[in-house]
């Protein structure tokens, strides 16, 4: 019988990677903290219509990449494949509109997509997710920009660009849409079979095609920005203006629609040269429709949601630094077998001490101990045998120098609380 192995487009990420990842999360809630937003957990499944209809039937991620199932109830679930329909639904289903607007919050997990899997895609990834719902005004448009432009900041990473656009609203979008249909039919023949079947569906997905011949006729298509109604033109200008007030630098993509249909107003990507064709770091915008589309009140949002696969790939393609690396500070040894209730009874008093300490229990020799002490990239050594027992001492070895020394017992917590933050 062959070994059963992890469904294709899915990753175990092991302690060699996880610890990494802490840290980029880790560094989030620092900065979810400093911008006054509060963390949620949302269900992992969610009614089928709550993505079909907030996320846009004619989306590729509604279309072909839902993972949906029927339940014992012959209910249909499906995995959530982003996080913003979720927050919004959950903001309506908790009354949060009574509460100060905008409610800002975050959350992190995975999401689930069927799409090929390559570099920086997969099936299962995890998503930061960062949202304000409940005001319009652009203010809070740049708010999530510079949430996203400082926390890679904060994580180190550089070279980024920011990417914006303004996707327009309902009132001015249909004037727009039928100039792209007029454009884009005069190039029809030439468009990939899947941008001739969004034509007449929802032209504006053409913007988003991969297909190297379809984004070369797009490059002379009319862009959105040129429809704005006043609103839209107002809100955008503004948005564009705090950017460069925080001296954040951006680039205007006239061809900025993003894969999901419930964006209106700014849309915006942060991009990262690192990661070959999904070169996104993040992706967000504004989303003022969306909580009608799912059967609620007018609730104005914006948000972003950047990978964390991305994030660790873009920063161990930079050389960041995450922080403190794995490893234990303190390794109980037995040098013979008289110590073993001692060193058990230290190895306890050491932890809940909140020092991160181990030991090994299968009676192997002290040299082995040692060698398992540097295997798990411990600082110290704490050594303990008759010897040390009869005179109340524990022999203190300094693993990355080879010194040691005999530690009164009394003093031993102080002494390796001072040698560990050096
Ligand atoms: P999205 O652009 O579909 O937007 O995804 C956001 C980010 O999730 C991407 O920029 C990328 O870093 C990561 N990502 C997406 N798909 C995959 C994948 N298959 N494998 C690895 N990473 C992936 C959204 O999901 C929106 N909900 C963002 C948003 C929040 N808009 C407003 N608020």
């Amino acid at each position: 019988m062959d070994i059963i192995k992890a469904p294709r487009g899915v990753r175990d990420v092991l302690p060699d990677e996880s610890w990494k990842w802490a840290y980029v999360v880790e560094t989030a809630r620092k900065v979810a903290d400093a911008f006054g937003y509060d963390e949620v957990h949302l269900p992992i499944f969610e009614h089928t219509e709550l993505f079909s209809r907030g996320i846009g039937d004619s989306t590729d991620v509604v279309e072909k990449e839902m993972y949906t199932f029927k339940d014992r109830s012959g209910r249909s679930l499906t995995l959530r494949p982003e996080l913003t329909a979720s927050m919004v639904r959950c903001y309506l289903e908790h009354g949060m509109s009574k509460r100060v607007q905008p409610v800002k919050l975050w959350s992190v997990g995975p999401m689930f997509r069927y799409e090929r899997p390559q570099k920086g895609r997969y099936r299962q990834f995890w998503q930061l997710d960062v949202e304000a719902l409940g005001s319009g005004a652009p203010e809070v448009d740049l708010e999530i920009v510079t949430f996203a432009v400082y926390l890679f900041d904060t994580l180190g990473l550089s070279n980024l660009e920011v990417v914006v656009n303004s996707v327009g609203c309902p009132a001015c979008r249909p004037v727009y849409r039928e100039a792209l249909k007029e454009y884009v039919g005069s190039n029809y023949d030439e468009l990939c079979k899947t941008c001739q079947n969004r034509f007449e569906r929802n032209p504006l997905r053409i913007l988003d095609c991969k297909n190297e011949h379809c984004r070369e006729i797009m490059k002379e298509s009319p862009g959105m920005v040129g429809y704005l109604c006043d609103e839209c033109s107002e809100h955008f200008q503004k948005v564009k203006e705090g950017m460069s007030l925080l001296g954040i630098s951006y680039k205007e993509d006239k061809n900025l629609v993003r894969g999901l249909d419930y964006y209106t107003k700014t849309a915006f990507e942060v991009l990262s040269g690192e990661l070959g064709a999904q070169n996104a770091v993040c992706g967000g915008g504004r989303y003022d429709n969306l909580a009608e589309a799912i059967g609620g009140p007018h609730v104005p949002g914006v948000g972003f949601a950047a990978g964390i696969e991305r994030i660790v790939l873009t920063m161990e393609g930079q050389g960041c630094d995450f922080g403190r690396k794995p490893g234990i500070d303190v390794f109980v040894a037995i040098a013979d077998d008289s110590a073993r209730k001692a060193g058990l009874k230290l190895l306890y008093d050491i932890r809940r001490d909140k020092v991160s300490a181990d030991m090994n229990y299968s009676g192997k020799s002290l040299s082995s101990q040692l060698k398992m002490a540097s295997n798990k990239k411990a600082k110290l050594a704490c050594i303990l045998g008759s010897a040390e027992i009869q005179k109340g001492v524990v022999t203190v070895k300094d693993l990355a120098s080879g010194l040691q020394e005999e530690v009164h017992q009394n003093s031993l917590m102080n002494h390796i609380k001072q040698y560990i933050v050096r």
